[in-house]
């Protein structure tokens, strides 16, 4: 097989908005940086988010720092590491006004700020009521971070390989030595000879079948490193996002409850109040799905289906703001026009109208919690640094932040709008660490056999003569996590999950591909893509398994409440030779803020 030889300071795997930050920031710190990315930079899923990214500018109203770290130390069920959310959350202001510095266009006040509105879980910490903490750009926020760090990664001449997919990464006495990569068009393979790598690679929704992630989000840097030996912290809790549309699950930002949406049942009521009397329908992620799950299996789902309305109806909006008595920064009633919300959700109205042929000004919109968010992943200090134990032992060279990683900073169940923050944040403390580290370290000597592995992964796929499709053990592996490892789980659904995983996986290794070329041989990507994501699946159900208790995004139907006596601690995930799962657990990092009980 042909092969290409690099050598770089600093590899980023991925080009969303973690790499990107890590890329500008390792570059800018005068390291030989490179980034690898199985897309196009500006086609990374960071371009989804859409609601808005935390910091408490405070532009509209009363707001501090502080307030964003206690809400965010409660909407993780108690489970992040206080030190951490302190950080992020104090780094905020700061690195929002750095994107704005950098051309963001971000939508205005009135008087020229920067314009914020409500998301779920952030609130005035003296009345518990919602405040506007998100910093947003339309409903395009994501999207326009993607495009100013990409502008931005020009400018400084950051060096782009894209449509490289990374395969393996090569450590050498416990050290980083390199990455191997294909390159997609033409099927060769790179090895990169680097010091320090910072895997950006993002989340692993395509393990559920409902899902706002593309179809490029399969845990790739997750479970390389989970099959090199490394641990995976906290993969039980997986965020479903309340507001997908009914079926496709494609992403309908909550931004559009911020701006006055209600999520109303078969029976037309706006049956938040009864679950989160105090902050409603912006309640915290994992209570808003828990509740519309609530109201499908009692039957008031629309016409007894599995979905709910969204309705942002300007006269429903105006309705509920006047029951609520919400006000205007200035003190006038909040009364919205189409042309308004028009403004702030152009996106969400466009997909209405392009997937359900529907205009939310004049219709409601049918949603379902859809598989949105990782909070857990590759274990990681303030730094970015992965961490290879409980004890906190670095490795020396690799790093990871956003999505992939878990600092932790989402705990159980993560805020609407921290994980953008989480990803310029956190991206930009790896891109420093990875840079200083390799600038003052020497390469280390790189096997001759460090392709092998790799390579020898692709060409048993290649040459797998089963007759098993992958698209076949694809949608069974997405039904079972979606039945059995979704919003509510049990030990009987959980078994039966990982009993159907371990199955699947022994199917895996008797398909069949149509196409063994090497020219964009997206069938052979695809297929080793599904082996990252059974493995994730596996060890996630494992996780979910062996946590018998409630928090946050995990909630175990036959252990009902959370267990700070027995559970509050991170759960660690290693992959032994033998194919076993091993677990392990860590603290959880409590500085400021004692577990309580969480209310809405
Ligand atoms: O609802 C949203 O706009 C999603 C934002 C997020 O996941 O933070």
């Amino acid at each position: 097989m042909t092969m290409q030889r690099h050598q770089y300071d600093v590899v980023i795997v991925g080009a969303g908005g973690a790499g990107l930050m890590a890329a500008l920031y390792a570059t800018k710190k005068g390291a030989k940086t490179a980034v690898l990315s199985k897309l196009y930079p500006t086609r990374s899923h960071t371009g989804a988010a859409q609601g808005g990214i935390g910091a408490a500018l405070g532009n509209l109203e009363e707001d501090h720092p502080e307030w964003h770290t206690f809400d965010t130390v409660k909407g993780s069920d108690y489970l992040g590491d206080q030190d951490a959310i302190e950080f992020m959350c104090y780094q905020a202001p700061a690195i929002v006004y750095e994107l704005e510095h950098m051309g963001l266009p971000f939508s205005r006040t009135p008087d020229g700020r920067i314009a914020q509105r409500p998301f779920g879980g952030h609130t005035n910490n003296r009345t518990g009521k919602p405040v506007r903490r998100a910093c947003y750009a339309a409903d395009r926020t994501g999207h326009m971070i993607l495009q100013t760090l990409y502008q931005q990664s020009i400018k400084h001449n950051v060096t782009f390989f894209n449509e490289f997919q990374v395969l393996d990464l090569i450590l050498v006495n416990g050290k980083v030595a390199g990455v191997v990569a294909i390159d997609i068009a033409t099927g060769t393979i790179h090895v990169f000879h680097t010091k320090a790598v910072v895997f950006a690679t993002g989340g692993w929704g395509r393990l559920w079948e409902i899902t706002s992630n593309a179809y490029t989000l399969t845990g790739d840097g997750a479970a390389i490193l989970f099959r090199r030996g490394l641990p995976l912290e906290d993969m039980e809790f997986y965020q479903f996002h309340p507001t997908g549309i009914y079926k496709l699950g494609i992403l309908i930002t909550e931004g559009v409850r911020g701006e006055g949406g209600v999520l109303i049942n078969d029976k037309g009521e706006r049956f938040m109040e009864r679950y989160a009397p105090t902050v409603k329908d912006l309640a915290s992620r994992d209570v808003v799905s828990r509740a519309i799950y609530i109201e499908i299996k009692e039957g008031r789902g629309i016409n007894g289906q599995r979905y709910v309305y969204l309705d942002v109806r300007p006269e429903t909006v105006n309705k509920y703001a006047a029951i609520d008595g919400r006000t205007r920064p200035d003190g006038s009633p909040y009364v919205v026009t189409a042309e308004e919300l028009l403004q702030k959700l152009p996106d969400i109205i466009d997909f209405s109208r392009t997937y359900l042929g529907i205009d939310p000004m004049a219709e409601p919109i049918p949603v379902q919690p859809t598989a949105h968010y990782a909070m857990g992943g590759i274990p990681t200090n303030i730094k970015a640094e992965v961490l290879a134990d409980e004890k906190g032992t670095v490795v020396p060279g690799l790093y990871a932040a956003g999505e992939t990683a878990c600092v932790s900073v989402h705990g159980a169940n993560r805020l609407g709008t921290n994980s953008l923050l989480d990803i310029v944040v956190f991206g930009k403390q790896a891109g420093i660490h990875a840079a200083e580290y390799a600038l003052g370290t020497d390469f280390e000597p790189l096997p001759k056999d460090a392709a092998d592995f790799a390579i020898s992964q692709l060409e048993t796929l290649r040459n797998s003569k089963g007759s098993e499709r992958i698209a076949d053990i694809a949608n069974e592996m997405k039904r079972v996590m979606m039945d059995h490892v979704g919003v509510f789980r049990t030990e009987e659904g959980l078994t039966e999950a990982l009993n159907t995983i371990r199955e699947l996986k022994e199917r895996y290794k008797h398909i069949h591909l149509d196409d063994r070329g090497k020219i964009f041989n997206t069938e052979l990507l695809s297929a080793w893509e599904l082996g990252n994501l059974l493995d994730l699946a596996e060890v996630t159900t494992v996780s979910a398994l062996a946590r018998t208790e409630s928090r946050g995004a995990h909630w175990r139907e036959d252990y009902p409440k959370r267990d700070d006596k027995n559970w509050l601690k991170h759960t660690l995930a290693w992959k032994r030779e033998n194919g076993e799962i091993e677990l392990r657990y860590k603290p959880v990092v409590i500085t400021k803020y004692p577990p309580k009980e969480r209310v809405y």
